[in-house]
Formats: C-alpha cells, structure tokens, sequence
C-alpha cells in the first residue's frame, strides 16, 4: 500500500434513497479509513458535491445566475459541506484536521500537520477529480482513486452505447484519449473523471484507480492492492 492515499469521494456516494444501505457504507467507510491509519499511512479525501450541488446550482440558475464561475462556487460551497459532513463522522479520531482547507496549499500545510485531512474544492473551473489529482502531485502520493457511482471507465458513454466495454486497465494516455484531456467537463457527460484532472496525472506520470465507492470492500481492496472490480490506469515506469 504507498504511505499516502488520495481518496476523490464522489459527492453521490453521500445520499442513498435506502439510508440503512448508507448508514452501513458510512460505518464500513469509517472502519477502512481507520485501518489504513493504523498502518501509519496517511489520507487524504477530497469529497464531492454530489446532489447538494446540483441542487443548489439549479436553484440559482432558477434565480437568473448565469455566469459559470458564480455557479461553480456554489457548487465548491457544497463541496465544503459535503466535506464537513464527512469530517463529522470521524469526530473522536485523535489526528483529524477538523477544518475544511480551502486551497491546495491549506491541503498540503494539513497533510504536514494531520494524518487524516478531508476537503472539497478549491477554485472554479475543475471538479474535485481534479482537485484530489492536484493534491496528490503536491503531496508525491504514488496513488489516487476516484471512488464514483461507475464501476469503470469505459470505451463509450454506457448509458446510450450499449456496445459499451468496461476497461480494467489502461494507460494514461489512453485515459486521455477516451476523455479527452485539459478541457472542462461537458454539461450531462457521464464520463467517469474530469478531464482537466486527466490532464494532470498525465504530466505527472500520476496512476489513478477508477472503481464504484458504494462497495467499500472493493475500495479496500485497490487501496490494499488487491485485485478489485475497478479500471487501473498505469502511468509508465
Ligand atoms: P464535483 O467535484 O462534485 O463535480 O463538484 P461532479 O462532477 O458533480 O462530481 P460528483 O458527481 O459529485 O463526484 C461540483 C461542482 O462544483 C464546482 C464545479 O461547478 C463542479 O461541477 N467545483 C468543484 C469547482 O468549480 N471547483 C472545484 O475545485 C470543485
């Protein structure tokens, strides 16, 4: 397992319509996080804003906002929320930031500070895909992954190709073919990380994991380097 673990916790894993099923994945999620600090590792969750966000960005566009960088820092403040909902769950963890960063600096200046930091986004213009891909070039982690509602990437949108193949493993530059890189993620694309986060890990020589987050056991087992249900992304030796 590398010493320091990046986590994008997409922000659909925090709503279910069956609150056992995700009364069960916050336990199971709390227990994973804690046995991989017990190994003195550290870990570093960057959470998205799921349907808060797209709540509340509807909201305002309802109300006559227009402008892309005012939307998206609504959707950065549902982020931070989302974040703190999640720093709520692991209140009596000794070694906790309880503050949400605000900037990849903040991030970093916690990660010196803290062995587990949880935050949302940064600035407009990305998603915290890209975010969570900026802190783990900052903080040299050999590892991050993209816990999402999707259990693959895949080689076409799954949702109108039912020809669509899920891929276990890719290289970055593949990853950037099938995504295209460096360009904000389009309205209503499904597409499983964003591409200016793509774009990133591919400068930086970055592996990422793309697996469903909903199935913690799943998330263990890429974290613990098992083999798991999931689409590996190699970067070159
Ligand atoms: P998310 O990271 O949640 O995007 O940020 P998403 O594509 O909806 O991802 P999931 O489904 O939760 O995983 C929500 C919105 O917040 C703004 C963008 O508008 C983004 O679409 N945002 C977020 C930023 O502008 N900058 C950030 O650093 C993070």
């Amino acid at each position: 397992m590398p010493d320091t673990i990046v986590i994008a916790l997409g922000g659909s894993l925090l709503s279910d319509d069956n609150l056992d099923k995700l009364e069960t994945w916050k336990i199971d999620f709390i227990k994973l996080i804690n046995s991989i600090i017990d190994l003195e590792n550290k870990v570093f969750i960057v959470v998205g804003g799921g349907k808060l966000a797209r709540k509340n960005i509807s909201k305002a566009k309802e109300m006559g906002i227009k402008d892309k960088f005012e939307l998206d820092l609504i959707g950065i403040d549902a982020t931070r929320e989302n974040a703190k909902s999640i720093i709520k769950l692991f209140t009596n963890f000794r070694i906790i930031n309880e503050n949400v960063p605000k900037s990849i600096d903040e991030g970093l200046d916690s990660f010196n500070n803290f062995n587990l930091t949880i935050m949302g986004g940064t600035v407009p213009g990305h998603t915290t895909d890209t975010v969570a891909i900026k802190m783990a070039k900052v903080l040299k982690s050999k590892l991050v992954v993209i816990a999402t509602n999707v259990s693959h990437v895949y080689t076409s949108d799954p949702r109108v190709d039912s020809n669509a193949i899920p891929l276990e493993k890719i290289t970055l530059e593949e990853l950037g073919s099938l995504s295209g890189v460096g360009k904000p993620i389009q309205p209503g694309s499904s597409f499983a990380v964003d591409p200016i986060g793509v774009g990133i890990a591919i400068e930086n020589n970055l592996p990422l994991v793309i697996l469903n987050g909903h199935d913690v056991e799943n998330l263990r087992k890429a974290i613990y380097g098992e083999n798991f249900k999931g689409t590996m992304v190699y970067g070159s030796d």
